[in-house]
């Protein structure tokens, strides 16, 4: 039978208190509010003796909040205690939290108590708080390394005195799964405690572990997960409740648990947090980073887009995510391409997306990501539609606040290559009198234009000129990473124009000719 668990968040606490997550009392109140929606069981809105703002926000949030548990945390002291129940009395469901180290560690160099006098403040806590309240938790701080006989004196001392949950931290991240898991399993065989009794995992992520051993934890019997949005925390965070939740949703079967979470309001979780804090997650982040649902490798799009099983082990949309991505880049391939540009509105022939492709390619060369516009500038650009006369193979430029602008360009046309330089006033002067030397053809620039077509500093740049020859006037345009390219592009495809007009005013006019002496 499936059994629930149930989510602890202590973004508001536990999170809260690192550093570079701080919030004030209404953004504490918007995220709580945001939590209430994503279905957490049990909000643990702060630490009310901390601070006055502490107080308010856990009193706030407490009167706020509807459906969930809001807890406020409390040292094993009785001031704590009173000023937490003072935050949280009128929450529609309280729960004061009390904890004490464990850990011989924590009692020699923090505490500097005896074992007996834990014990007796740890039961007291407990006692004192449940007059108060009816739900309360109690966490032996350090559990997972502490002595296990002594935990189980702690935690059965705790239920004595009438505590609820328990909860059993790896405060400091030191524990592996096997062990943690372990701990929950001893301490619920020796501790005598009825089923109503709720055991709690609380993970730090020191070595990375939180995930992993909260699971280990429930896998022994602890039907409570205590974690964070995004894994804030002290210092490398705490479980993540993304993770956790997924991997349990994911994994049901092998699993066995539930929660009531409604999972697809994780992705706006992790935004709202991420736009109050300014504490942004990376971009390969499980669940809820930039990559999390996107897919390079052409390969992979390409299987995806066969069925998306093949890649993807949950869905985008059931973590409030609204698609995948297929992040068109230099490993993607044709079928991809393809399928963007049709939700791009360009059903593009074989022969299109060819060509397409081939441009998309030289770019993608140069560039880490291709954005819809650089899409919509490739296939606008119409390449291979102006007969090419001359092609730009090389382009070399010198510029520099001491230096005179110089550009060396290699041309062809037809089997030929041609090699000139010159100097310039900038290096696009420089680029187009070297262009110049070799076709000894001279236009007149009346117009110049530069254009960024996408996002970041290796956005694709547009370059737009109007160039007379002759008296004519002849448009160019091109796209490339380098903007001097881009403007010899530009001004090569304007050139070749004039001598497309060229050929055919000749071909005309010779036509013409064939036909006046036919006539004769
Ligand atoms: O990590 C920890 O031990 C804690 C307790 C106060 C629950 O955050
Ligand atoms: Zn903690």
């Amino acid at each position: 039978m499936e059994q629930r668990v149930y989510v602890f968040d202590t973004t508001l606490r536990d999170g809260e208190q690192s550093p570079g997550c701080s919030m004030n009392l209404e953004e504490k109140v918007r995220m709580a509010r945001q939590l209430e929606h994503l279905k957490v069981d049990v909000i643990e809105a702060g630490f009310p003796i901390a601070s006055a703002g502490d107080f308010e926000a856990v009193r706030f949030i407490a009167k706020t909040i509807e459906h969930c548990t809001v807890a406020a945390l409390a040292r094993a002291v009785k001031a704590d205690i009173d000023r937490a129940w003072d935050a949280i009395q009128y929450a529609k469901k309280p729960r004061i939290h009390t904890f004490i180290a464990t850990s011989d560690i924590h009692l020699a160099h923090k505490l500097k108590k005896t074992r007996d006098q834990v014990l007796a403040d740890a039961a007291s806590a407990v006692k004192h708080a449940r007059s108060l309240c009816e739900e309360v938790e109690f966490s032996c701080e350090d559990a997972s390394r502490s002595d296990i006989g002594f935990l189980c004196e702690v935690v059965q001392a705790a239920l004595d005195a009438g505590a609820t949950i328990i909860n059993l931290p790896d405060t400091v991240g030191y524990a592996v799964p096997e062990e943690y898991g372990n701990m929950f399993k001893v301490v619920r065989e020796r501790v005598k405690c009825g089923d109503e009794v709720l055991f709690s995992a609380h993970c730090h992520n020191d070595l990375g572990l939180a995930v992993a051993n909260s699971l280990a934890a429930i896998q022994n019997g602890a039907r409570q997960v205590e974690c964070t949005i995004n894994g804030i925390g002290e210092r490398a965070g705490n479980a993540a409740l993304e993770e956790i939740v997924m991997a349990m949703k994911t994994r049901k079967e092998k699993l066995g648990i539930y929660t009531n979470v409604n999972s697809e309001e994780i992705y706006k979780s992790s935004k709202l947090l991420g736009s109050l804090t300014g504490m942004l997650v990376q971009r390969n982040k499980a669940i809820v980073g930039a990559n999390a649902f996107a897919h390079e490798a052409g390969i992979h799009q390409d299987g995806l887009l066969k069925s998306p099983i093949t890649y993807e082990i949950m869905t985008p949309q059931s973590v409030g995510i609204k698609h995948s991505m297929l992040v068109l880049g230099k490993h993607s391939g044709r079928h991809a391409l393809k399928q963007r540009y049709a939700e791009l509105g360009y059903e593009l022939t074989q022969e299109e997306l060819e060509r397409a492709y081939q441009v998309f390619c030289s770019i993608a060369d140069q560039k880490k990501e291709i954005f819809d516009e650089d899409l919509v500038a490739i296939i606008e650009d119409r390449v291979g539609d102006v007969e090419e006369f001359y092609q730009l193979e090389n382009i070399q430029v010198s510029s520099g606040t001491n230096l005179r602008p110089t550009a060396t360009i290699e041309l062809r046309i037809g089997d030929q290559r041609l090699v000139d330089s010159a100097t310039g006033d900038g290096p696009v002067d420089a680029a187009y009198k070297a262009i110049e030397r070799i076709t000894g053809i001279v236009g007149k620039l009346t117009e110049y234009s530069i254009k960024s077509v996408s996002l970041g500093r290796d956005a694709i740049g547009e370059v737009f000129v109007r160039g007379e020859f002759d008296g004519v006037l002849f448009n160019g345009r091109a796209v490339s990473t380098d903007v001097i390219t881009g403007s010899a592009k530009a001004y090569l495809e304007a050139l070749n124009r004039s001598l497309v007009a060229k050929k055919k005013k000749s071909e005309q006019v010779k036509e013409e000719i064939k036909e006046a002496s036919v006539a004769v």
